[in-house]
């Protein structure tokens, strides 16, 4: 895995010579920010060497590197979930390429369901902690000590200091903002009735079918990390209609503004 992280941050080294602090990586339906970046570098996932290709509609699959806001960034458009069939190191692999590249905060966004009863469509949620009910860990096999520590740490996954700040974003935009408990799950079947009760019993306020591996990597690497999902449907109350692929990017592109 190493070489093949060499490999790929060497190819993208060659090709771009800025080398920014921050990666973002942005969720179904919610690709659009790119529009706001000042384009340097666009590489097709297709192009970059060991990089998956992406296979979901709604998923673009560019790695882009450019200016937003007068800040360096590498934005990920489209990311690769556990539930396409990849493997919890192919997943996470632009995760260690990033690493490699030198960025320092990771930003990533998603479309997830709401558990808690208060939460509406369209709102947003910060993410404070997460669960891990994915079937595999990302880090699982033999630890690369170049890359982070055999037993990393997850006592605060996602940084005080930028939850801080999305906050008070958020408030100053009157947005209906959250935070709370993201369980990251499999997929790539939306929930039961029963597995939505179940989710709200172990304390999850949204769930969803990503970022929990893509956390796990980052703080195995020592980045600050910052998430936030848009509630595209809900668990509650029980009498809602169906959870559609459709219907969720459309409510996550409709959001995507926030
Ligand atoms: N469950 C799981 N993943 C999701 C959901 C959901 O309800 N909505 C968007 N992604």
């Amino acid at each position: 895995m190493l070489k093949h992280i060499q490999e790929t941050t060497d190819f993208i080294q060659h090709h771009v010579n800025s080398s920014p602090a921050i990666g973002i990586i942005l969720g179904s339906g919610l690709g659009g920010l790119v529009k706001e970046m000042k384009i340097q570098h666009s590489f097709k996932y297709s192009e970059i060497p060991h990089f998956p290709v992406s296979t979901v509609e709604g998923h673009e699959g560019r790695l882009i590197f450019g200016e937003l806001a007068g800040k360096q960034i590498i934005a990920m458009q489209g990311r690769f979930h556990y539930y396409e069939g990849y493997s919890m190191q192919e997943v996470t692999f632009p995760v260690r390429v990033m690493q490699c590249l030198g960025i320092t905060k990771l930003l990533l966004s998603n479309a997830s369901g709401g558990v808690n009863p208060s939460f509406q469509i369209g709102d947003l949620m910060i993410l404070e902690d997460h669960i891990n009910l994915m079937p595999d860990n990302p880090l699982r096999g033999k630890n690369e000590s170049k890359l982070g520590p055999r037993f990393p740490d997850m006592g605060a996954p996602y940084d005080h200091e930028l939850i801080r700040l999305a906050k008070e974003i958020g408030s100053k935009h009157g947005y209906r903002v959250h935070s709370g408990v993201y369980a990251g799950v499999s997929g790539p079947t939306f929930e039961t009735r029963a597995e939505y009760r179940y989710l709200r019993t172990i304390g999850a306020d949204a769930v969803g079918m990503s970022t929990v591996p893509e956390v796990i990597v980052a703080r195995h690497g020592n980045l600050a990390c910052f998430a936030i999902s848009i509630i595209t449907d809900l668990g509650f109350p029980e009498t809602l209609s169906q959870v559609t692929h459709e219907e969720v990017i459309r409510v996550a592109t409709q959001a995507e503004v926030k």
